[in-house]
């Protein structure tokens, strides 16, 4: 496409930009204008290369045609219909092609159309369950710190990012928050899961004694999380959860947002990690970002608990207007189809040890202090400049973004998580471009 038919703002007033500094932004912006596999190109056609797959979304890579082409031709089908007692035929299609690919056990899949709408929809799934079967007592909500599971009133509440929610004053009451699994001393440099740090999960037994476990709903946390730097479990972490949970009959969701859909390496974190979860929630790689959608899968047991523990008439309380709208479900289905065809769990696998390696040949640049990663995502952390935390790592995105290459930063650590179709001149490009720009920080 060449420039010119790139339309250019010349106001950059309206738009309230979501968590960004809209002063700065706004007096100096940094624009995307269009994105082909792994590259995104500015308004004036200058390439960026995608370290970040957008926001941990485009898993497949970007402007895939066989997505592209399923949402014009779904737009010229079908609209819109309501999922509200009526149907369409995609949303199921989506909903059974979903049920195929997640762990055994989750079968039934709840369409939303965010991150932050499928952990509040967990939430509210999780309560109405213990409700249905008779312990209407188990309110309690506990997530970790650290924990980031979206920005409605429970995803915020459950998550674990005090800046996040200082603005808001009351959130939901009784949520209680095990510790963060961070343990950078003992797994400093640690390649893949941490050996150090499993025993956090013991933290969850002390909550149970202090609340009751007749009192607990559901525990939810990232397998992987990501929006805090990067914080893969250490070894034997989630079988710990997973065996409290079930002892203590609470519910464990796993929030895959960013760790479904081919990102460590299988179909979703739980495979890989080795822990199937009561709930799963997902959005982004669901459609490759090409139109928002978002899921929740449940067991079949929490669904028949709702469901048949119902007097009649509609279930669960609970939907949006746009849960399974079409073009996503037609986004949905094609991105799944790719990435059956293209293997990309696969190709994710296969390239991780290169990944890894590009990853920590990163340490030793001036003021990195760790370096972390888990199939294809890599976290950098380096030291705050002394009374300004944070502005390392932001001189570190902008020379990048100059220099051609899209990173993402959250506090002093950049985060790394490329489209699965990365190869290794990608990877070249995407280190070789940060550790200047990490020296040039120093
Ligand atoms: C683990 C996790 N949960 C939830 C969300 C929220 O998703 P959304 O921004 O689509 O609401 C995110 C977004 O980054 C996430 O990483």
């Amino acid at each position: 496409m060449n420039e010119m038919a790139v339309p250019r703002p010349n106001n950059l007033d309206a738009f309230w930009m979501p968590y960004t500094d809209n002063r700065y932004f706004k007096a100096n912006p940094r624009m995307l204008a269009r994105a082909e596999g792994m590259s995104y190109f500015t308004p004036e056609g200058r390439e960026v290369l995608d370290a970040t797959a957008g926001l941990w979304c485009c898993n497949a890579g970007h402007g895939r045609r066989e997505i592209t082409e399923a949402i014009q031709r779904q737009a010229a089908v079908l609209d819109f219909a309501p999922t509200f007692q009526l149907g369409h035929p995609l949303a199921f299609e989506a909903a059974a092609r979903l049920a195929e690919i997640l762990p055994d056990g989750l079968d039934r899949v709840f369409w939303t159309n965010s991150g932050s709408e499928s952990a509040d929809t967990a939430l509210k799934i999780a309560l109405a369950y213990h409700k249905a079967r008779g312990e209407g007592g188990r309110t309690r909500l506990i997530g970790r710190e650290r924990g980031y599971h979206g920005v409605g009133f429970g995803g915020m509440s459950v998550g674990g990012i005090g800046p996040n929610r200082k603005q808001f004053g009351a959130l939901l009451p009784y949520v209680d928050h095990l510790p963060h699994t961070h343990g950078i001393e003992a797994n400093r440099w640690s390649r893949g899961q941490p050996g150090e740090g499993a025993s956090r999960a013991d933290a969850l037994e002390a909550l149970v004694a202090l609340h009751g476990a007749e009192t607990i709903a559901a525990v939810m946390v990232e397998p992987v999380a990501g929006s805090t730097g990067v914080l893969p479990p250490p070894r034997g972490y989630l079988e710990r959860l997973r065996e409290i949970c079930t002892k203590h009959g609470i519910l464990l969701v796993f929030d895959e947002v960013i760790t479904g859909f081919g990102r460590l390496g299988t179909p979703f974190g739980a495979e890989r990690l080795g822990v199937v979860p009561d709930i799963m929630t997902m959005a982004k790689g669901l459609t490759n970002a090409a139109v928002p959608m978002g899921a929740v899968a449940a067991k079949d047991e929490v669904y028949r608990a709702v469901v048949e523990g119902s007097p009649g008439g509609i279930e669960l309380f609970h939907g949006y207007t746009y849960s399974g709208h079409p073009l996503a479900a037609a986004a949905a289905i094609a991105t799944m189809e790719l990435h059956r065809s293209e293997d990309l769990p696969g190709r994710a696998k296969a390239i991780e040890g290169e990944w890894q390696e590009a990853a920590h040949a990163m340490r030793g640049l001036p003021h990195v202090t760790d370096v972390r990663d888990c199939g294809l995502i890599a976290g950098i952390e380096m030291e705050p400049r002394p009374g300004a935390p944070g502005q390392r790592a932001l001189d570190v995105f902008r020379r990048c973004f100059d220099d051609g290459v899209l990173v993402r930063v959250t506090g002093d650590i950049v985060a790394l998580s490329p489209p699965l179709i990365v190869e290794k001149p990608h990877m070249e490009r995407i280190f070789g471009t940060l550790s200047d720009a990490i020296r040039a920080a120093a």
